[in-house]
């Protein structure tokens, strides 16, 4: 199948065009295209992301982006499958800037966008039930299917009669979740954040620190200069018997440590001691929150005997939290599948919109066509 796959719902405005084969057995990826405009530019002033200035955007970018894969790909837009876009969650007024650019495409008489694309005739489906609503978690979740470290813009066989049951850990800017998959169709929640998620933790931890937003990576750079082991902050929930986090404790715990240590941060130019100092708050805070993830993910996957561990979102970029992994997998003597995707689709990206709606179009999972800003799994 051919697919066109639209992703608007924060501040990234994707659009991506693969291929998708093998069914529910065996599904592989041909990435064509892949692109993203960043808004990040326009948001770091205000330390996070405003809905306005996203919808703004997103209705500037979607069509210079789709323009760029026209004059590519002129054939195979003639010939799509399916349209997938992303109706949540995520904020609403940028989540219908995808859904009403992915409804003009396949509607002749509206040329707001003076572009259109064919679908391709089949005999089932009217063009409109080609048009795809896609959760965002679905996304996420279905990213382990996508390239993994060292592979190109195709995916290997994955072998899924290896893989399930799997435990799944979906770390991004507005959610934590554990999941347990049976298998590819089926998934069951094991728990959540009960107040910030952990990407939230890191934007606001970076604030304090005073870096700028989105501090997930800043806070990464700066860690690699500090020595967790200084400063013990608090590991929430971690002996709790459930799989349930928390992570705005441990964010108190750090602004109360910079009260105490006099506002150590790190634009206070030229100040090695203050910079040596915030180096270490972000490596002590960076090793806490990783702690509780990771502590709660292995036992999951010892309780319900998982043959795999897949982690997702934008915090799952972090190439501490995969070393540390790596290394608590050792020392458990864990023999399992570690299944994260390629840095570039585990921050937000179109690609895994249509992955994900690929998977939910064969296991006929549609959402409507309307944006929910608090749409769940
Ligand atoms: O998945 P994503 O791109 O968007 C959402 O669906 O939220 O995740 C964005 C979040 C932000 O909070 C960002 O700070 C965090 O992921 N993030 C990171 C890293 N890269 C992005 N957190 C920790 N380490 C990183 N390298
Ligand atoms: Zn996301």
């Amino acid at each position: 199948m051919k697919i066109l796959a639209i992703e608007t719902s924060c501040d990234e405005t994707a659009i991506a065009l693969l291929e998708a084969s093998g069914g529910l057995r065996n599904p592989k990826f041909e990435i064509l295209e892949n692109l993203i405009a960043s808004q990040i530019k326009i948001h770091a002033p205000f330390g996070g992301v405003v809905p306005n200035l996203a919808k703004r955007e997103h209705l500037k970018n979607l069509p210079i982006l789709f323009k760029k894969i026209l004059n590519s790909r002129f054939q195979i837009l003639n010939s799509l499958d399916l349209i997938c876009v992303t109706v949540g969650p995520g904020l609403e007024p940028a989540l219908w800037t995808g859904i009403t650019f992915a409804k003009s495409l396949i509607n002749a008489d509206n040329r707001g966008y003076n572009i259109s694309v064919n679908l391709r005739k089949n005999q089932h489906k009217s063009a409109k039930s080609q048009l795809f609503g896609v959760n965002h978690l679905d996304g996420h979740l279905y990213s382990f299917l996508l390239p993994q470290k060292n592979q190109k813009l195709t995916t290997k066989n994955l072998k899924l009669k290896t893989i399930f049951p799997a435990i799944a850990l979906i770390i991004s800017g507005g959610h934590t979740v554990l999941l347990l998959m049976k298998n590819l169709k089926n998934y069951k929640k094991l728990g959540e954040t009960r107040d910030d998620a952990v990407g939230e933790s890191f934007d606001k931890v970076a604030r304090l620190l005073g870096l700028p937003y989105p501090g997930g990576p800043e806070i990464e750079k700066l860690a690699e200069k500090g020595n967790s082991a200084t400063i013990d902050f608090p590991r929430p929930m971690l002996n709790q018997k459930n799989y349930d986090f928390s992570f705005s404790g441990l964010k108190t715990s750090v602004l109360y440590y910079l009260r105490d240590m006099k506002n150590i941060s790190v634009n206070q130019r030229g100040n090695q001691r203050q910079s040596a100092a915030a180096a270490a708050v972000a490596a002590a805070f960076q090793k806490a929150a990783f702690d509780v993830l990771i502590t709660k993910t292995i036992r999951a996957t010892k309780e319900l005997k998982a043959k795999s561990i897949m982690v997702s979102g934008g915090v799952a970029s972090n190439s501490s939290l995969k070393n540390y992994l790596k290394l608590k997998i050792k020392d458990e003597k864990l023999k399992i599948n570690l299944l994260i995707a390629k840095k570039e689709f585990c921050t937000d990206n179109a690609v895994m919109i249509g992955a994900a709606g690929y998977i939910n179009f064969l296991r006929k999972k549609n959402y409507k066509l309307d944006a929910n800003g608090n749409l769940g799994l």
